[in-house]
This record gives C-alpha cells, structure tokens and sequence, in this order.
C-alpha cells in the first residue's frame, strides 16, 4: 500500500498483468512495455515514487486494489461504468477496439459477429473482450456459453487458437497487431468498441489521480508520451 517515507513522498506499488504485448510482457525474465514505461515515466513527474511491481492475473487485479496490495493498475485497462463502481481511473491514455483474430491459414475468415454462429470462441477471463463473448454472442444466442473459452492470459489463448482448440480470440486490437506480427494468425476483422485505457486506483484517491493526470499532461508536453509510442507500438 501507499507508505510515506520519510522524505514525504510516498511510494506506488503497481499491478499489472502481463502476457499483453506491447503494453505488459516478459522478455528475458523482465517485465516491460509500453504500461510500464509509461507509469514509470507519469510517476517521476510527481511527487510519488515508484517501489515495485506486482504480476498478478488480470482479473485479480481490480481486487489487488481493493485490498490495498496495489496502488496503482497499469495493465492496459479500459475505463468502464461497470469497474468505476469499484475504483477509480486516471485519464485516459491510450484508445482500443476488439480484434477478432482468426488461423491464417484457416478456411474459416468471419467478417462479422454474426459470422461466428456456432465457432468456439476465447478470451482472457475478466476483460472487455470477454465481455463482447458473453454480451454479443453468448447473449444473443450466436453461440452457446459452452462455446466460450476464458483463459488467464491471452498468451494462452492465442496458443490455443494455434492449436485449433478454439476457432476465434477477441482481444484489443494493438495486443491483436502484436501477436499478429509473429504468429500465423490474422485479424479477421474488427469490433469496434470505442474503449480508452486508463490507470486504476483506489476509489476516492483524488491526490494520486491529480498526480497522475498531472504526469500525463507533462509526458505528452515534453514529447516522452510520443517516444513511448514509437517505441512500443513504432508509430
Ligand atoms: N482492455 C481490456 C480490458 O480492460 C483487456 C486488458 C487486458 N490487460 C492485460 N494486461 N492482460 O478488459
């Protein structure tokens, strides 16, 4: 939790999950990425310090607030209704739709949701790309739940598309372009969800969501936000 050291600032556990290319991933045992970049960078604009961070699964991570094991969440998270009844968020730094990614070389190329009456389709447990399984397919009747894979990093989903054991992952878009680059899989098409990524907080933390909107505003001033995109995302 938040601890004040003595030189009154105070330090920032994180959380976040990785397995989510280019925002949260190992890479020779070390965890890096665009999230973690970023946080860092919005941290040392103020006055708070960064003291590690925590790898948990993403669904642990709105409850890994709650009990104060984290203190901030940067784990490519969207800003919705349903979480802001839980915590609070940043403002937003980064905008998402979901990709449907399919085999390249598959016979099957759905071009709409409709199109995946009767596939098996996966996601990681916990995110908003699950949601668009249960809400637009599961609920609709497109498929049945039975016909949901939920998997807890979509590391192991995108495996499992590979390995034929699904027909069809959701997953954000530039996660999707990521895995994408390095696999024969494809986006087949995409959801668009409109979704905008913020950091989590604790509920009624307005001092730490002043701090880091502050930080936002001055990484996007000094060019640090532009340097981060490029390197991650090479745009
Ligand atoms: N943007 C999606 C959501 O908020 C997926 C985030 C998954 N993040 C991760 N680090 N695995 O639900």
């Amino acid at each position: 939790g938040c601890q004040s050291s003595g030189g009154g600032s105070q330090t920032l556990t994180a959380g976040t999950a990785p397995g989510f290319p280019p925002f949260e991933m190992k890479r020779d045992g070390e965890l890096v990425g665009f999230d973690v970049s970023l946080l860092e960078a919005v941290v040392a604009k103020s006055d708070y310090e960064l003291s590690g961070w925590d790898e948990l699964e993403f669904k642990s991570l709105i409850p890994a607030l709650n009990n104060g094991n984290v203190d901030v969440v940067a784990a490519g998270m969207t800003i919705n209704e349903k979480r802001e009844e839980a915590i609070d968020f940043s403002d937003p730094y980064y905008s998402s739709n979901q990709a449907i990614v399919t085999r390249e070389a598959g016979s099957f190329s759905p071009s709409s949701l409709d199109d995946l009456d009767g596939a098996l389709v996966g996601a990681q447990k916990g995110t908003t790309g699950e949601s668009v399984i249960t809400e637009q397919l599961v609920e609709t009747g497109t498929i049945e739940a039975s016909a949901y894979k939920a998997y807890g990093n979509y590391v192991l989903a995108v495996e499992d598309l590979l390995n034929e054991n699904v027909d069809a992952i959701v997953i954000d878009v530039p996660v999707a372009n990521s895995f994408v680059g390095d696999r024969p899989i494809t986006t087949a098409f995409v959801y668009e969800t409109g979704e905008q990524f913020g950091f989590g907080i604790q509920s009624g933390n307005e001092q730490l969501a002043s701090a880091l909107n502050g930080g936002l505003t001055a990484v996007r001033d000094d060019g640090t936000y532009q340097e981060l995109t490029a390197k991650w995302f090479g745009q």
